[in-house]
């Protein structure tokens, strides 16, 4: 048999046995110089060496160069741990490839006999491969192109900041809010004081609660598919949403944040974020662009009575969990 293809046999299939059978055997233990995953690598590098030797194979430049190229991208991709960000994967692969071919293009005989499969192929005797290559060139780059613009709706690895720093204004309908210090207009004393109140008992004799009643049914028109009707961020479309719509009742919402804050979420949504609150794409809408101003103010104002949450307020840096 051709040594070429016997090489390649050895190559190919000594490879597949160390990375489906050994490799995984003796790996999950405990790091040790015996148990090390980079001794196991080492062994598989001394077999590709050994059988070459020992069979006298001497493998065409051009296959030797591309067997050691694929060494190094198996130990970037599988052997190296943790695993490294594919940024720095294509640094080390760029300098790896760098290597490789300072060592074909050593002197003009290695580099000219590392060429000549490739130039055979392209205007040479190779036909059949050519034909395969150009045939299948396009079809890569098209299955490249897809691959990148289809959306991927794995979570993204980036942690995500769920209450990222606010901006320093917001202009909301045209007119610009310093959100240091921004009151909610329709909180009219102490919220305490309406604990007792009803909404729909109280709302013609007390301002506070009839703007409760407002936002209430600003909140159960547009919000509750997603908040849920308990505020509890179980509303029916909430399940398809990741990150899910927020919970009000949990402490680690509303009840540590300003209403200030919950103002620019609310008129600016998910597209409103800022960067560090990406790349998770937050399904909440920029309410700005259906609601009034002061809708907005209503609905927040509604969130924390029916909540018994106090908003965040300035002077108070404790918050105002009781
Ligand atoms: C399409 C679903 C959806 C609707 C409808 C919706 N939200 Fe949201 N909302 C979300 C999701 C998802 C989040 C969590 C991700 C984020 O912080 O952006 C969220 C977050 C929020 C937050 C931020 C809470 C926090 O802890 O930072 C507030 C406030 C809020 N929503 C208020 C509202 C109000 C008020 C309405 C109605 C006017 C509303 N939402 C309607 C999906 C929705």
């Amino acid at each position: 048999m051709n040594k070429v293809i016997i090489g390649v046999i050895l190559y190919v299939g000594g490879w597949a046995v160390f990375h489906y059978g050994l490799f995984p055997m003796f790996t999950p233990r405990e790091f040790s110089w015996v148990f090390n995953r980079y001794v196991y690598f080492l062994m598989l590098v001394f077999y590709f060496i050994a059988f070459n030797l020992i069979l006298k194979l001497k493998p065409p430049i051009s296959l030797n160069s591309l067997a050691v190229w694929l060494l190094g991208l198996y130990f970037y991709t599988a052997i190296l741990f943790p695993p490294i960000p594919w940024t720095l994967l294509i640094t080390y692969m760029m300098l790896w490839s760098i290597g490789t071919f300072l060592y074909v293009s050593q002197d003009k005989e290695t580099f000219q006999e590392f060429r000549r499969p490739i130039v055979n192929v392209v205007t040479g005797e190779y036909k059949i491969a050519r034909y395969i290559i150009f045939a299948a060139l396009p079809l890569l780059v098209g299955w490249a192109t897809y691959e990148s613009i289809y959306p991927s709706f794995a979570e993204p690895v980036e942690l995500r900041t769920v209450h990222p720093a606010p901006p320093a204004t917001t202009k909301v309908h045209g007119k610009t809010y310093a959100l240091e210090g921004l009151q909610n207009p329709f909180r009219k004393g102490e919220q305490d004081d309406y604990k007792d109140s009803f909404p729909f008992l109280d709302a013609d004799k007390q301002e506070y609660m009839k703007y409760v009643t407002e936002g209430g049914t600003i909140f159960f028109e547009n919000c509750h598919f997603c908040h849920g009707d308990q505020l509890n961020g179980l509303g029916m479309f909430s399940h398809v949403f990741n990150p899910t719509p927020a919970n009000f009742i949990d402490p680690g919402t509303i009840a540590m944040l300003r209403e200030s804050f919950l103002f620019w979420r609310v008129a600016k949504g998910g597209p409103g974020l800022p960067n560090e609150s990406t790349p998770w794409s937050s399904a909440m809408p920029p309410w700005e662009e259906h609601l009034k101003t002061d809708e907005i103010w209503k609905v927040i104002l509604f969130e924390y009575w029916y909540t018994g949450w106090h908003p965040r307020t300035f002077d108070d840096e404790s918050s105002s969990v009781e």
